[in-house]
């Protein structure tokens, strides 16, 4: 396995794979690995000749800068990892080399980025397409890999290769969940023991909830969900809403589409969790 910090180094490692026509597969990370990242790596490995994983804390998409100090960081641990899973290459750039100036490209997903982590996260995934689609663009991988834990994210990179017609096959893996339900995230490292018992109520909570479609309307179902979780000690609601899972718009009835996806954002103590389910 091959740790690169310079887009040079890395397009120096890529040319002969590319020339000898190998396939070519990328997982973009901002590290903290654990084994929902794993799981995407697997995947990645297993389906292509080459697998690039990429580790890079993205400053764009951050709209909160202590969120941003706050990130964890484990980069020898992220590699023993990725060098056991069998990664080829681990591209770990600086800030600078992948914004040697500042990128002023706004991205258009219609309705896609104003709702939901859009709509709480202003400018969140304009940077997440900038920094996605740099490292298309430096990587050009036939497949991609993305986690449905963060849902909004998978249909707006969909939605960006759709819009570029980029020659790339955006692949979307399961969430991967404690024992207790509780999705895996980096930023689970910042919570208590006691705090990531009350966190897997979240997810206990909403799966309760897909049991309730038969006799309540979905604006009943998100009051259940909302009201169940901020009752629990340290859990605040930032939203939830059930929607259709391609437009992410709002329904108002279950026969409204055939694709229905609860998305939530949590606060626990300080450190804001997301998660969704599937109703349909
Ligand atoms: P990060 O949060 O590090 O996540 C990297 C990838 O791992 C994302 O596609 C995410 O959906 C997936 N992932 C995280 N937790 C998961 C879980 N429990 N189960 C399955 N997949 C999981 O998402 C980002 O980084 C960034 O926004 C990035 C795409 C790298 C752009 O900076």
């Amino acid at each position: 396995m091959e740790v690169v910090h310079t887009v040079k180094a890395l397009e120096e490692l890529l040319q002969q794979p590319r020339q000898q026509g190998k396939s070519i597969g990328l997982v973009p990370t901002m590290g903290a690995l654990h084994k929902g990242h794993a799981t995407l790596v697997e995947r990645c490995v297993a389906e292509n000749e080459l697998c690039v994983v990429t580790v890079f804390v993205n400053p764009t998409q951050f709209n909160n800068p202590e969120d941003l100090r706050l990130y964890p960081r484990t980069p020898e641990k992220d590699y023993e990892l990725l060098r056991s899973i069998g990664a080829d290459i681990v591209f770990v750039p600086s800030v600078e080399e992948v914004y040697p100036e500042p990128d002023s490209r706004v991205f258009d997903f219609d309705q896609l980025d104003k709702v939901m982590e859009g709509a709480f996260r202003p400018g969140h995934f304009n940077g997440v397409a900038q920094v996605v689609s740099k490292f298309f663009d430096f990587i050009q991988p036939h497949r991609a890999y993305f986690g449905e834990k963060d849902y909004q994210q998978l249909a707006i990179v969909r939605e960006m290769v759709k819009q570029q017609k980029l020659p790339v096959e955006i692949v979307g893996v399961a969430t991967v969940r404690e024992q207790s339900g509780l999705a895996m995230s980096s930023r689970n490292q910042r919570l208590s023991e006691e705090e990531k018992e009350h966190a897997s109520e979240i997810y206990r909570i909403m799966r309760e909830s897909t049991l309730l479609v038969e006799e309540k309307s979905p604006d009943q179902v998100v009051r259940f969900v909302i009201e169940a979780i901020n009752n629990v000690a340290d859990l605040r609601v930032e939203y939830f809403g059930i929607v259709d899972g391609d437009s992410l718009q709002p329904i108002s009835a279950w026969y409204d589409s055939e694709n229905i996806v609860g998305a939530i954002a949590v606060y626990c103590g300080d450190v804001r969790l997301i998660d969704n389910i599937r109703y349909r």
